[in-house]
């Protein structure tokens, strides 16, 4: 890399880094677009009205030759009658062009469509799967990737992203792990809020910035037993406490839209909840976006067994606050009917089209359809040097060092007979990641390559085993592609191990294995991994297991046994060169779990903040009867918020301000860190309190700060916090957030698990 471009690299970070930081919220409300508003709804028939309310996919090339269905006609003719408000999937400046230009010069008031699109982890340049974002725990780094993500998918016409899904969740097994920000509340609210900033910026009619989606509005991360789509029984306490915080981070960050769930809660389809859409979002939270349902979710509601047919399905949707509906055409084929005859209220379009027509606005649709189709800026902006930097900068903070025996790592790069074995060594695909938008395939830079590129030669290499089968590797076939049985590789990785003196083993999940439709009964490595990983062992144990996977693996044999564990998440397109920055200590990994990982699929669903229990530990009274496994342990083999550096660091001297403080105080907590190591590093610093008696139970910790610190070998720093009120606050049993008097817990340390703790009382002010 030569100076000129390091220095136009930084440059650009900075220019992203300082909109971070001047970014205010995007107001939803705008007097004068609220005018404008009111005086195109005048205009409208209800048949217009309804056509904003209405999503189709664009699975066809709307100008050129178009399937003969009528299906597909019948949706040609819509665009073109004003019937259709939004088209997802619809993505480069041509091809929204094209669907823009049917709808604004054929329909009679020309009303612009808005472009959806999943981009979840980047457009072209890939990002970090969201998981692995997340263990950054790094807000400026998550909101640039967010911020590169819109500047390229708005160059390629998009204006809208189904993103961030900011679904809290405690369960392995559910493969939509990987899009989400993990277990815990309090993180993932603030990294919900940074992805928003990245993706709508301070001004949402800027060409370079897109609306933001905050889904799936409600409790979808808790689907029973991890199967996706499956239903979520929980009471209303844990979904304010638990799951609403992230939601309502976005609202305060100003998020355009929101999209409602597949799942039902409170024995009711989200979609038709009026508790959720109207009564808290729109009522509470008095947001003024709008809600647009998951893929055909109000349709389902007919499986669900909770609408009689299509007409029904709408009618519930719509009354409930479902603004705009996504492929299931129960809007364009029934509300009509249904107004006229009395079932929805008008009002009720109103309100859905005033949002949708809001939003439109704010993305300065009105004053240039076509403000987000350049070509050239779409030639020149996507997958460009610059931002594959960031990608890679973003990648290397995501890793997390899980094990270092004797320092094993990092790697030396005169370091003689390093070999890289293993499924993922050299897969330039699986870094990319499921839901990769317009990030094409076998384009990330692979582990072995990465390597390549630091020690400039090549490395030698064995894939010892598939994991899905190749000819199989499609999206939507992963069920039936894992591997179990083809051996014919082991030979060669066994032979590799044996000539070398160091092996990286890169084992894990393929791209497909997690995401949308991918539960999975069992999360050890799948197919012939553990055997591939225990056959190189028994002749190397000289021995780096670096995994790439979307959801927390149980992986017991390989904590116990191998010495360096390095968890590489799908990082993107500069996985292997961001790897590499860790293995060769170029970078010192900062990295922290966002979740817990677990011994064994049984532990699930396992998360930090658990509740204690009547029968928390074993005594001699309660022999076998406590809660517990008899054949597991409660921990889990990782905890949330772990993860190791090549530095070394010792907390002390954690204090409070004060033993008794009044509600109103603030508490000021500090303690000091040390950095004992021979290499400069830094840590991310962590506190957690527990309520130690409440008027509903308390968990046993909660994460409610952090701070990173950058600390030199051998020096000390005192790390200060301050928690008010609102720190201590919990959802009650008479609906409110409120902090109690009693006693509390405070704990700090570098994980969940490893901490200092003290205590401190409060009293009523
Ligand atoms: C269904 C998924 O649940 C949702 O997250 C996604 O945005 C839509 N499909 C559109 O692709």
């Amino acid at each position: 890399m030569n100076m000129k471009f390091i220095y136009k690299c930084l440059a650009y970070f900075l220019v992203l880094l300082t909109n971070c930081y001047v970014m205010a919220q995007t107001e939803l409300i705008d007097p004068t677009i609220e005018k404008k508003v009111d005086a195109l709804l005048e205009k409208m028939t209800l048949e217009e009205k309804i056509g904003q309310m209405n999503q189709y996919n664009g699975s066809w090339d709307v100008t050129g030759p178009m399937p003969e269905d009528d299906y597909n006609k019948e949706r040609y003719t819509q665009l073109k009658n004003g019937q259709v408000g939004s088209m997802l999937n619809v993505t480069s400046v041509k091809s929204v062009k094209e669907a823009q230009k049917l709808a604004v010069d054929n329909s009679r008031l020309g009303i612009p469509l808005v472009f959806g699109y999943d981009v979840i982890h980047g457009y072209k340049t890939m990002f970090p799967i969201p998981l692995g974002e997340s263990a950054s725990w790094d807000l400026s780094a998550i909101e640039s990737s967010a911020r590169v993500s819109a500047i390229e998918a708005a160059a390629a016409g998009v204006n809208w992203t189904f993103a961030p899904m900011v679904d809290i969740s405690r369960d392995a097994r559910w493969g939509r792990v990987m899009e989400g920000a993990g277990e815990d509340p309090y993180l993932a609210s603030l990294i919900a809020a940074a992805r928003v900033k990245g993706f709508q910026g301070t001004d949402l009619s800027a060409d370079n910035t897109i609306a933001a989606c905050a889904k799936h509005f409600a409790a979808y991360g808790f689907a029973e037993s991890g199967k996706d789509y499956n239903t979520a029984d929980l009471s209303e306490l844990t979904l304010q406490n638990t799951i609403l915080p992230p939601f309502k981070a976005c609202v305060d960050a100003g998020v355009a839209t929101f999209m409602n769930a597949f799942n039902e809660i409170h024995h009711i389809p989200a979609t038709a909840s009026i508790h959720l859409q109207r009564n808290i979002l729109k009522g509470k939270w008095d947001y003024k976006g709008f809600v647009v349902s998951d893929w055909g979710s109000i349709g389902e509601m007919m499986a669900h067994g909770y609408a009689k047919d299509l007409k029904h399905a709408g009618k519930l949707a719509a009354i409930a606050g479902s603004d705009m509906d996504m492929e299931s055409r129960a809007y364009v084929y029934h509300l009509k009917e249904l107004v006229e005859n009395g079932d929805v209220k008008e009002a009720v379009i109103d309100d859905a089209v005033r949002r949708i027509l809001r939003v439109k606005y704010l993305l300065g649709l009105f004053d240039d359809p076509y403000k987000y189709c350049d070509e050239t800026r779409e030639k020149e902006t996507i997958y460009t040097k610059e931002h594959l930097a960031i990608a890679r900068d973003v990648a290397k903070k995501s890793i997390v060092l899980l094990k270092n025996e004797n320092n094993l790592l990092p790697l030396k790069k005169d370091q003689k007979g390093i070999a890289v074995i293993g499924p993922l060594g050299n897969d330039k695909d699986t870094p990319i990641g499921n839901w990769r938008a317009h990030g094409e395939t076998n384009s990330a830079v692979s582990l072995l390559e990465g390597l390549q590129n630091v020690l400039g030669k090549d490395v030698p290499f064995a894939k010892g085993c598939k994991i899905g089968s190749d000819d199989n590797k499609r999206a939507f076939l992963y069920e039936l592609a894992i591997e179990k049985e083809d051996k014919s590789g082991f030979e060669e990785a066994i032979e590799l191990a044996k000539k070398s003196e160091i092996v990286v083993i890169a084992l894990g999940e393929e791209c497909w294995q997690s995401g949308e439709g991918r539960s999975q009964a069992d999360i050890e490595l799948a197919g012939l991994q553990q055997a591939l990983l225990e056959a190189v062992y028994e002749v190397n144990q000289n021995m780096v297991l670096v995994l790439m996977n979307g959801r927390p693996l149980a992986i017991p044999w390989a904590a116990e046994n191998v010495p360096a564990i390095v968890e590489a998440w799908h990082l993107g397109s500069e996985a292997g060169n961001a790897i590499a920055d860790v293995l060769f200590g170029d970078y010192n990994p900062t990295g922290k779990l966002p979740v817990s990982f677990p011994r064994s699929v049984g532990q699930m669903p396992l998360y930090y903040n658990y509740k204690n229990t009547g029968r928390p530990t074993k005594s001699p009274d309660n022999m076998v009867f406590w809660s517990h496994y008899t054949d597991e342990s409660n921990a889990p083999l990782f905890p949330f918020g772990f993860g190791l550096s090549y530095a070394n660091f010792k907390y002390s001297d954690l204090n409070v301000s004060s033993e008794k403080v009044s509600l109103s105080d603030r508490i000021e907590v500090s303690v000091t860190v040390k950095n004992s190591g021979s290499v400069e590093g830094v840590e991310t610093v962590q506190l957690y309190i527990r309520d130690l008696v409440g008027s509903i139970t308390r968990p046993v910790k909660q994460l409610k700060a952090f701070k990173k610190v950058m600390l030199k070998p051998g020096e000390s720093k005192k790390v200060k916090f301050t928690l008010t009120e609102k720190d201590l606050a919990f959802y009650n049993l008479n609906n409110e957030w409120a902090a109690e008097p009693g006693q509390f817990k405070v704990f700090v340390g570098g994980n969940s698990r490893d901490v200092l703790e003290t205590e401190f009382e409060v009293i009523e002010d």
